[in-house]
Parts: C-alpha cells; sequence; structure tokens
C-alpha cells in the first residue's frame, strides 16, 4: 500500500508518518520542507498548488492524507490570500490529482472550528451530525469549510472517495512553539506573566498528538470511506488545569495575572469521537497528564 502524506514533515504529519512507518505501509511525504526527524521514508519536495506536479508523483499511490495547510491561524489573519491558497485551493489540486490517478482515497485534516467558536456551553454535545458554523468568525473556519466541501462534491460529481478527520487541539511532542502548551511551559521556566482571560474556568479537549496520529491512522480502514470523524481527547481540560498539571510537572510556580473575559470566550463544550471508537476501534490512550508528563520530560532532557 503505497501512501503520501502532505505536510508529513509538519508537526502532526510527521506523527502521522511514523506510525505508518510502525505499520509497515510505504509512506511518502509530500512537502515544501524536508522531513526533520529521520523517518525512513519517500520525500518529494513539492508545493501543493502545483497540480501537474502532485499529479505526476502521485501515479501509483493508493491514498493521500492531505494535511498541509495554514495551521497557525493568526498568520491565516495575516494572509488571507496565500493561507486560503495553501489551505482550500490545496485541497481542490490534491482531489483533482486523485480523480486523475484513482487513488482509493483522500484524507484530508480539518478541524473542531468548522463547528465554531462561541456556540456551545457546558452541555452542548457535538457530533459529527452537527452544523456547520453558519456564520464564521475566521478566514480559517470558512477554508477548512470549504475544504471539506470539495471532498463531498468530489464524492458527489467524479466519485473521489474521502475521509474528513475533525482534530482537536493537539500538543505533545514537535508542538509548534506558538502553540497554548509551549506558550505556558517557556513561560513558567522563564518566570514570565501567564495572561488568562477570565476565571481559566473555561474548558477545552486537548488531544495528545501520538494519540491524534493513531487515529489519523484508523482512518485508512475500510470502515472510514466517505466518512467524517471527530478525533479528539475525551478530558475536559481547564485553564487553569493546564497551568497547575504544568507546575507539578516542573516543579514551579506559575504567574498568572487574570484579566477580562474576552467577548463570546466560550465556557466549553463537548465534541464527541463516540463515531470514531465504534467504527473505528480508536480512542484516546494517554490521559492528558501523562501525556503532559511525557512532553515535558522530553524537553527538559
Ligand atoms: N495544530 C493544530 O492546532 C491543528 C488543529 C486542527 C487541525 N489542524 C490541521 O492539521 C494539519 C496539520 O497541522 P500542523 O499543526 O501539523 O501544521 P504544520 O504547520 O506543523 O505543518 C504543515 C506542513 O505543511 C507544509 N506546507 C505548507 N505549505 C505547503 C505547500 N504549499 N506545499 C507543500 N507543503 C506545504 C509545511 O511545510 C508543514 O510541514 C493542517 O491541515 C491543520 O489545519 C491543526
Amino acid at each position: 500500500m503505497k501512501v503520501l502524506v502532505t505536510g508529513g514533515s509538519g508537526f502532526i504529519g510527521s506523527h502521522l508518518v511514523d506510525v505508518l512507518n510502525e505499520q509497515g505501509i510505504d509512506v511518502t511525504i509530500y512537502d515544501l520542507d524536508a522531513p526533520r526527524y529521520n523517518q525512513k521514508c519517500g520525500y518529494v519536495r513539492g508545493d501543493v498548488n502545483d497540480l501537474s506536479r502532485i499529479t505526476s508523483v502521485t501515479i501509483g499511490f493508493d491514498y493521500i492524507y492531505h494535511l498541509a495547510a495554514e495551521a497557525n491561524v493568526n498568520r491565516f489573519y495575516e494572509s488571507p490570500y496565500y493561507s486560503n491558497l495553501i489551505t482550500s485551493n490545496s485541497t481542490l489540486n490534491v482531489l483533482e490529482c486523485a480523480r486523475r490517478n484513482n487513488i482509493k482515497r483522500v484524507l484530508l485534516a480539518s478541524t473542531e472550528w468548522i463547528y465554531g467558536s462561541i456556540i456551545g456551553d457546558e452541555n452542548d454535545r457535538i457530533t459529527e451530525e452537527t452544523l456547520y458554523a453558519q456564520n464564521p468568525d475566521h478566514l480559517y473556519t470558512s477554508s477548512k469549510i470549504a475544504s471539506e466541501l470539495f471532498c463531498k462534491n468530489y464524492k458527489t460529481l467524479y466519485g473521489v472517495n474521502y475521509t474528513i478527520m475533525r482534530y482537536g487541539i493537539p500538543f505533545g511532542e514537535r508542538a509548534r512553539a506558538e502553540t497554548v502548551t509551549p506558550i505556558f511551559i517557556n513561560k513558567i521556566l522563564n518566570n514570565d506573566e501567564i495572561t488568562i482571560h477570565g476565571d481559566g474556568s473555561q474548558t477545552r479537549q486537548f488531544i495528545y498528538v501520538k494519540d491524534l496520529a493513531e487515529g489519523n491512522a484508523a482512518c485508512l480502514k475500510q470502515e472510514g470511506e466517505n466518512q467524517i470523524f471527530n478525533i479528539n481527547g475525551c478530558e475536559k481540560i481547564s485553564v487553569i488545569q493546564i497551568v497547575t498539571t504544568l507546575e507539578e510537572i516542573l516543579n514551579k510556580k506559575a504567574k498568572v495575572k487574570f484579566i477580562e473575559d474576552r467577548k463570546g470566550n466560550y465556557t466549553g463544550r463537548i465534541i464527541s469521537s463516540e463515531k470514531a471508537k465504534k467504527l473505528l476501534g480508536w480512542e484516546q490512550k494517554v490521559s492528558y497528564r501523562d501525556a503532559m508528563e511525557r512532553y515535558v520530560k522530553g524537553i527538559l532532557k
């Protein structure tokens, strides 16, 4: 089985490549950046928007995971045109090369953001049946919704199979420095102040990146064909809990400053990954506390 991973040199993609490698799958990374983690896999330097290149590279491949995108929402805000090109436009390119080469399936990296960032309270349970945000308040959300819709269009119009994987908030080894967990770790280690909006009781679900990678790999199963899956952690973690967990692991007190809550900052909601458990047999394996401990100990080594 031959699998191409666009964005395979990135945070999540590199872990996915590791899991696929462990399963003995023939993996090739397609990315502008070279792999950084000594993985034994193929590598093609290429742009996801270069349709002729990705089409010629994927001849004879079975599956394409499409993870390349602008994953940093702040950069998306600063540079919407280019960010959309590498996010939703690139999805069209990948689907088109899949159509031309009779690829068995395209597996798209999407996000829980497509449900909207404001809806929901503690008792709301979001499943794959929940509607897309009707008034997305971020370009990133719109671009991912468009990517999902393109997958559905390519299935309806050209018979290209898809799997949509809606990730929760990943953390762990190789995380980009601008994400919340590395920011908090660095602030505690450097005695810098952590600013929390509101009282810190608002919760989010985090997913350990290695669990997320396994969830991605499980989507290759036949049961994953033309399905959408939430792939998320099952614990509700408050902002305060992130800080106290890190204080315990680092054995160091954090300096925390509470400021006025952000307008529309939602308190929490539950995104259910039950469908992935039922159909794919996947669920979070490592607890938030244990995953954080592994991650932080790796950083301090
Ligand atoms: N990290 C998160 O918090 C998060 C949450 C939900 C969903 N996602 C989605 O998961 C996917 C992976 O995210 P990540 O955090 O690993 O991002 P990342 O930035 O670490 O990795 C993205 C990779 O894509 C590559 N890339 C960018 N533009 C390219 C282009 N034009 N051609 C080829 N390669 C290109 C980059 O070189 C990089 O290796 C993205 O689709 C992202 O939107 C991420």
